[in-house]
């Protein structure tokens, strides 16, 4: 069965957009391994859109680009494969793909036999170009089936934005992760504005299908495909605390061959992946109260399969602001004699026992992130 945790890869999509090739995948993967970034638990090497010849061949079999991949997939696959990594391709439900190459309707078993041929092990399905006449559900459906039966492991990702009612029939998809939002760009409202739109779809995430929140931007720095002006440090640790919290699959979206010190640092917190790695997949809820009086600062709480809590602060505003958790709005009655055990997962220390409640301030889109464990005085 795939997907037990949120899939953690690579997406060439932000930084490379229509400039992939095989020698790019090559050295993607050869430093991916070099920065540990496998150790740290990313596996899937996934190739976007504009890698196909724009047209089928004379079989009607889907072509890669003579120029791009001069030695077609398989050896592009067996080299990832080389690497211990997986390896993951892009196609569509439409007539084409967002970018204008084949898409896979009504070529759905077929592509699929294909992908199983070169190896691929992820398949990422996007939702342009869909024809009026058949409902996105059924789309999904039938790629779902085509892959479950195609002979191989092929994790199912549907990127399924601006469909209609997608949390009520994902599921039926056979789906391992979906994503609800649009496009992510590298800038702060962009991360925001999703976070906030996705933080009352706790129920929509689970185990074998995750909610995605879009590939990562942590990194980018402003340059590549998705580029829009970057963000600092600050803003990337906390958009990569958001989708720890949130149960988002973790898809980096830099060229991994220009990863700086902070940027290795910030992918491979493996306190913060283990929130997200954890195999009850919980996504965190939001404490309603954590707000009132201290405007904008969101707290989210994740239960973890060993009773603990991952816990944090967001302050999503342009000001200064405070942020407040009362235990008792996550289950601790008052008076107990019980208190947390919070650990911070960025500065990695020990802070102390809480017995009430926990407060703390924070600059403008900074975050605080802990792990709670309960403990008896
Ligand atoms: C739209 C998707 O949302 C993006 O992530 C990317 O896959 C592009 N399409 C590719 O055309």
């Amino acid at each position: 069965m795939l997907a037990h945790t949120p899939p953690m890869g690579w997406n060439s999509w932000n930084t490379f957009g229509e400039n992939i090739s095989e020698k790019l995948i090559k050295e993607i993967a050869d430093d991916w391994i070099e920065l540990g970034l496998l150790d740290a638990g990313y596996q899937y090497l996934v190739i976007d859109d504009c890698w196909a010849e724009k047209k089928r061949g004379k079989d009607g079999l889907l072509v890669p680009d003579h120029n791009k991949f001069p030695n077609g997939m398989k050896v592009v696959s067996d080299y990832v494969h080389s690497k211990g990594l997986k390896f993951g391709m892009y196609s569509c439900v439409g007539t084409m793909t967002c970018a204008g190459y084949p898409g896979s309707l009504e070529h759905e078993f077929v592509d699929a036999e294909t992908f199983a041929m070169w190896g691929v092990d992820y398949l990422k399905y996007d939702y342009c170009y869909k024809p009026h006449h058949i409902p996105g559900h059924i789309l999904y459906k039938r790629m779902g089936m085509a892959l479950k039966n195609c002979g191989r492991d092929i994790l199912f990702s549907a990127c399924n934005w601006g469909a209609d009612d997608v949390y009520a029939w994902i599921r039926s998809t056979g789906a391992h992760m979906y994503r609800s939002t649009g496009d992510i760009e590298d800038k702060w409202e962009s991360i925001r504005d999703i976070a906030l739109s996705q933080m009352d779809k706790d129920c929509y995430s689970a185990s074998h299908c995750y909610n995605d929140m879009d590939m990562l931007v942590v990194g980018m720095y402003g340059k590549g495909n998705v580029g829009r002006g970057g963000c600092s440090d600050e803003e990337y640790r906390t958009h990569f605390s958001l989708w720890c919290m949130m149960n988002s699959p973790l898809m980096i979206g830099c060229d991994i061959r220009a990863m700086n010190r902070e940027t290795v640092n910030i992918l491979t917190n493996k306190e913060i992946i283990a929130l997200n790695q954890d195999p009850e997949g919980r996504q965190a809820y939001l404490i309603e109260r954590g707000n009132i009086g201290y405007n904008n600062v969101k707290v989210l709480v994740k239960p973890i399969s060993d009773g603990s809590f991952g816990i944090g602060f967001f302050n999503m505003g342009d000001t200064d602001a405070r942020g407040s958790l009362q235990f008792w709005d996550i289950g601790l009655p008052s008076l107990t004699g019980y208190g947390f055990k919070m650990r911070d997962l960025w500065e990695h220390e020990d802070i102390g026992v809480y017995k009430e409640n926990y407060t703390c301030d924070l600059k403008p889109h900074h975050c605080k992130v802990f792990r709670a464990k309960l403990v008896k005085d």
